[in-house]
């Protein structure tokens, strides 16, 4: 039977997190910032089990999609809940059931926003449980204890930006709120190296020498353009922050690489539409070969035509007030 449910959003980093200070909590290397894609949910529900064990399944839901995973995928997300049972000091054993309103297929990463479902439902059971802890737990403890279970969730808990310097990430105000997201989903296969191997690798590159510096005043530019409504700053700095990271995996020891001629050429239209329109979208990579594109508002018409030039092979995933392109 249900105990108890929560919702979380996924977000994409315009400064990224790459390198960690510790591989075990997830301390990062230096500040990231994110903005939160609230049509990208995961929702985790907890349920009573007869079992000794606590165990996951998938969660059947209409309109959403249960995720595949894997042993190890289902290990890690109850090594989580595991940590978050012992913090709240909840006893007994459950079912963990967890759905994406988004494909698994479709080339977004739902850790972040599992991961941040799994602590906040784990958060509500021991609301339930009447967890003396959970009483006194701030949304800085939740977003600290989501991080140890994957990075980038930590920044989760918060819309439409977070910040997230050392241990937690926090609210960021006064910058734009209602920017819109598109996803050009070039490479759904699964990925080599995952994002924790790439954590590990990057500090093996001759450039992961000055990145945090560079990374640090990129975050205070970035905050400056986005205060000011400087969108071209915007679009500059998204564009170096995200092919220095990609720089750092294609030099590090081994090398290896998420971009594809494809991720290229989407990133070639975008300079040449700023170029012909003297505006256009933020870009930016994650640790995989989709772009993503950030407009503003009163872009709406321009990323219609943005995703209309694209080769008709080419999926594009738009926030709702994009939809329609
Ligand atoms: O949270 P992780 O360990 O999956 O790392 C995410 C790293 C990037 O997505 C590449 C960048 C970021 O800040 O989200």
């Amino acid at each position: 039977m249900k105990i108890c449910s929560a919702t979380a959003p996924s977000n994409i980093a315009l400064i990224k997190y790459m390198g960690k200070t510790s591989h075990t909590v997830n301390t990062p290397a230096n500040a990231s910032i994110s903005l939160t894609l609230d049509h990208l949910l995961s929702e985790v529900e907890i349920h009573d089990s007869e079992s000794a064990t606590d165990s996951w399944q998938p969660l059947i839901k209409e309109g959403w999609t249960a995720p595949e995973l894997s042993e190890k995928g289902q290990a890690r997300f109850l090594k989580h809940f595991a940590k978050l049972k012992e913090h709240f000091g909840i006893d007994g054993s459950y079912q963990v059931l967890s759905a994406n309103n988004f494909p698994s297929d479709c080339g977004i990463a739902s850790s972040a926003s599992s991961f941040a479902a799994l602590t906040l439902a784990a958060f509500e059971l021991a609301k339930v449980k009447g967890s003396a802890e959970a009483e006194s737990t701030s949304m800085k403890q939740l977003s600290e204890l989501s991080r140890q279970g994957s990075g980038s969730s930590c920044r989760s808990l918060y819309t439409p930006w977070a910040l997230w310097r050392h241990e937690y990430a926090e609210p960021v105000e006064g910058l734009p709120a209602d920017l819109e997201h598109q996803v050009i989903i070039l490479n759904d296969e699964k990925k080599e190296v995952s994002s924790s191997e790439a954590h590990k690798r990057v500090t093996t590159s001759p450039s992961f020498e000055g990145r945090i510096e560079r990374a640090e005043s990129r975050l205070e530019s970035l905050l400056t353009g986005l205060g000011s409504g400087d969108w071209k700053q915007v679009s500059d700095i998204c564009l170096v922050e995200f092919e220095d990271m990609h720089e750092l995996f294609e030099t590090s020891e081994p090398s290896f690489s998420y971009r594809t001629d494809d991720s290229r050429k989407v990133v070639e239209m975008v300079k040449s539409f700023w170029q012909e329109n003297g505006d256009g979208p933020a870009p930016t990579m994650d640790a995989g070969a989709n772009v993503h594109l950030l407009w503003r508002a009163d872009q709406a018409l321009q990323a219609a035509e943005f995703a209309a030039s694209l080769p008709d092979d080419f999926q594009v995933v738009a926030s709702p007030g994009l939809a329609g392109d």
